[in-house]
């Protein structure tokens, strides 16, 4: 991620300036002064495919939209304080990733942290599903397992459920994966890039891990449908 940063800017630069349809993805960030979502939101600053950044945040955006807005990309960056200002973050909206929330402490599950996530993505969702129904929905807070079906069930509810455009983001947990896996083989890590064939240990693996991954999506569609 950060070698993608100390790239010479002038190639992504010269796309920035282009005016293609594709390029001018309007993009909110959710949960965007935490530790995801502020390097996060500098990545979409230097893409040249977004045209207007919104961050929002219980704390911190505008101090984070600030020095965002000073790199000499195209993208536009407005920061966004407290749910009073969250419908105005997101209108408009092409895009919304969602990194809010709390992240494990030594010790933890992802399972740990379904009571405090799954009421922030449960209520963040709610307005997308008010003010962007439209919007592709990317969510990395954990237990993604379960904050998927949550996602879903808030836009069943609000009547613009579209399952094409809701996504869990696991991207950093497989680059960690990928990382650790080549740091233990002492091999290049374009080794372990790929699922590639699986093995029958892995298919019995997938088997047993099932009905956990089952258990998880049912309880974040419960948790839903006993929200008030
Ligand atoms: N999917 C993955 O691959 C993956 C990998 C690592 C971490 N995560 C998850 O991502 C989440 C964020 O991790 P982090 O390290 O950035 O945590 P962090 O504590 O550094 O940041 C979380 C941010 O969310 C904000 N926030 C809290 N409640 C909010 C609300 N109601 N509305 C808007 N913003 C709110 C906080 O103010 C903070 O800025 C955690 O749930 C973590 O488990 C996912």
């Amino acid at each position: 991620m950060l070698s993608a940063l100390a790239r010479p800017a002038s190639a992504a630069l010269r796309r920035s300036f282009s005016t293609s349809a594709q390029n001018n993805a309007k993009v909110a960030v959710l949960g965007a002064s935490g530790g995801i979502g502020q390097p996060l939101s500098l990545l979409l600053k230097n893409s040249p495919l977004v045209s207007r950044l919104t961050l929002y945040d219980i704390a911190h955006t505008p101090g984070v939209a600030a020095d965002l807005s000073h790199i000499e990309t195209r993208a536009t960056v407005k920061g966004y304080l407290g749910p009073e200002q969250l419908p105005d973050c997101l209108k408009g909206c092409d895009v919304v990733v969602i990194p809010a929330g709390v992240p494990r402490k030594p010790g933890m599950t992802r399972d740990d942290l379904f009571n405090t996530n799954a009421t922030i993505v449960a209520t963040l969702t709610a307005a997308c599903a008010q003010h962007c129904p439209e919007a592709m929905i990317c969510i990395i807070s954990n237990p993604v397992n379960s904050t998927i079906p949550i996602t879903a069930e808030v836009f069943k509810k609000h009547g613009v459920y579209n399952p094409n455009k809701i996504f869990g983001v696991t991207t950093l947990d497989i680059v960690r994966a990928n990382t650790f896996v080549a740091e233990l083989k002492k091999k290049g890590i374009e080794k372990n890039l790929g699922i590639g064939k699986i093995s029958p240990f892995e298919e019995k693996m997938i088997a047993e891990a099932t009905p956990e991954l089952k258990a998880s999506i049912k309880k974040g569609e419960e948790f839903v449908k006993n929200m008030k």
